[in-house]
């Protein structure tokens, strides 16, 4: 983590603040937690948190935040992969608009605040500057993005692809854990996949597009810095991977007649612990592996497996890719399986714009924490596919202990009150910095 030195608008530059009303950050920052609590009860899981893509949850979610949206003064619409968009008109109704969000969608057994924060700390900047906004020559959207997890299907950012317009036909076919497709998961849930290509935005019709996020890692809450501005966000790759063996009976097979897709596989996963530890800024992940047929006197003949990788530039995470191919390769042969591999997702590391970096530091050093870190995002965000499309900056929030994808994720107050000042902030210095008010 390198400490940052804004090149545009800087402390000082717009230190009148926000303007606001004594006790307005604090009433917007408890409206947000407290709307973090009540969405973690829409969940598909007793006991725990999951709230995945074009399930009854993702309606009900939707309908809490439309209502939410609402309050804050917008105009609001799902768009045609499910997203919920918020809408607040600068002075002319055609102008471009800022986006700012995040994602609704969780992991299994979840956290509270990964995404959602993001959404409900962007509704309340919004809510913050209010009338203000109608005077400027661009507008504000709120988004809350659907699958940026990509828990339901594998492929993550399924929702910002679609508004990003890099929606891949071949993902019609991906399929959850029950064999219900995309397709068929899109049409239940009422949205028509032939105008999927109806979410997508155009450049001229964007300013660009902030995200405040809980960090998901612990160089925050190590160096005891609330807020952090994200330079880049790592490159990810997914693939479903079998290792095809033989099944044979447990007792009869001697060791020199196996062929064990479940050694075999074991071995692989250590691999690639061992090779992304050799690389730079590479992390890899076998977060579910299936051994089949699965009884207890059958030596496994099939296993399948998800590897998760990721690395701050595209070339390292394709070059460790390519080690552990050659690993496969190797450790198959000795032992006479056989592997394939399926890619399921492929997002591109992503540079955040220079000018959103500048405001969002200047946002922060306007709340009064100085000099703000600079460090790159080791997990997917959003902003991933909206950088494909726009400019994109991320705000990084403290994550006590850098712990994430569990219950225990947790977020402070005060951070998130720092923070919704320092988006606030951003977003008046942008205004600003392109002299649009
Ligand atoms: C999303 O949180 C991801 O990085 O996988
Ligand atoms: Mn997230
Ligand atoms: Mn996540």
């Amino acid at each position: 983590m390198s400490t940052g030195t804004p090149t545009g608008p800087r402390a000082g530059s717009r230190t009148d603040g926000l303007g606001l009303p004594p006790g307005a950050l604090a009433a917007a920052t408890a409206r947000v937690m407290a709307r973090c609590d009540e969405l973690a009860r829409l969940s598909s899981m007793s006991g725990g948190i999951e709230r995945v893509y074009l399930s009854p949850e993702h309606a009900r979610a939707n309908r809490l935040a439309e209502r939410w949206l609402r309050e804050a003064g917008m105009a609001t619409a799902q768009d045609a992969a499910g997203n919920l968009v918020g809408h607040l008109p600068g002075r002319d109704p055609d102008a471009p608009v800022l986006l700012l969000g995040s994602h609704l969608d969780t992991v299994r057994d979840a956290g509270r605040y990964d995404g959602i924060v993001g959404v409900l700390m962007a509704v309340e900047v919004v809510r913050l500057l209010g009338p203000r906004v109608r005077t400027w020559p661009f507008g504000l959207d709120v988004v809350a993005f659907w699958d940026e997890e990509g828990a339901r299907f594998g492929k993550a950012l399924l929702g910002s692809s679609a508004l990003a317009g890099v929606w891949d036909p071949a993902w019609w076919d991906l399929r959850d854990a029950d064999g219900v497709s995309l397709r068929e998961a899109f049409t239940a849930f009422g949205l028509d996949p032939a105008r999927v290509g109806e979410a997508a935005r155009r450049p001229a019709d964007l300013v660009g597009y902030l995200e405040a996020h809980i960090e998901q890692g612990p160089e925050l809450d190590g160096a005891g810095e609330a807020l952090g501005v994200v330079t880049s966000i790592a490159a990810a790759r997914r693939w479903e991977i079998a290792v095809v063996g033989e099944a044979r009976h447990a007792g009869g097979t001697p060791y020199d007649r196996r062929r064990d897709a479940l050694v075999g596989a074991s071995e692989a996963v250590l691999a690639v612990e061992r090779i992304c530890r050799e690389e730079h800024h590479v992390v890899g992940t076998v977060g579910r592996l299936e051994a089949f047929p699965g009884a207890v006197n059958v030596v496994p003949g099939e296993v399948r497996l998800t590897l998760d990788l990721r690395g701050e530039l595209d070339e390292t995470r394709d070059a460790t890719w390519a080690r552990i191919g050659g690993e496969l390769d190797a450790l198959t042969g000795r032992r006479g399986l056989t592997w394939s591999a399926t890619a399921v997702h492929d997002a591109p590391a992503v540079r955040c714009g220079p000018l959103f970096q500048d405001v969002l530091h200047a946002g922060i050093a306007a709340g009064g924490q100085g000099e703000s870190p600079a460090l790159f995002s080791r997990a997917g965000h959003d902003a991933m596919a909206v950088g494909r499309l726009t400019d994109v900056g991320m705000l990084f929030l403290r994550n006590p202990d850098g712990i994430s994808h569990h219950p225990d994720e947790d977020v402070s107050a005060a951070d998130v009150e720092r923070g919704l000042g320092a988006l606030a902030a951003a977003v008046l210095h942008l205004a600003h910095e392109r002299s649009l008010v």
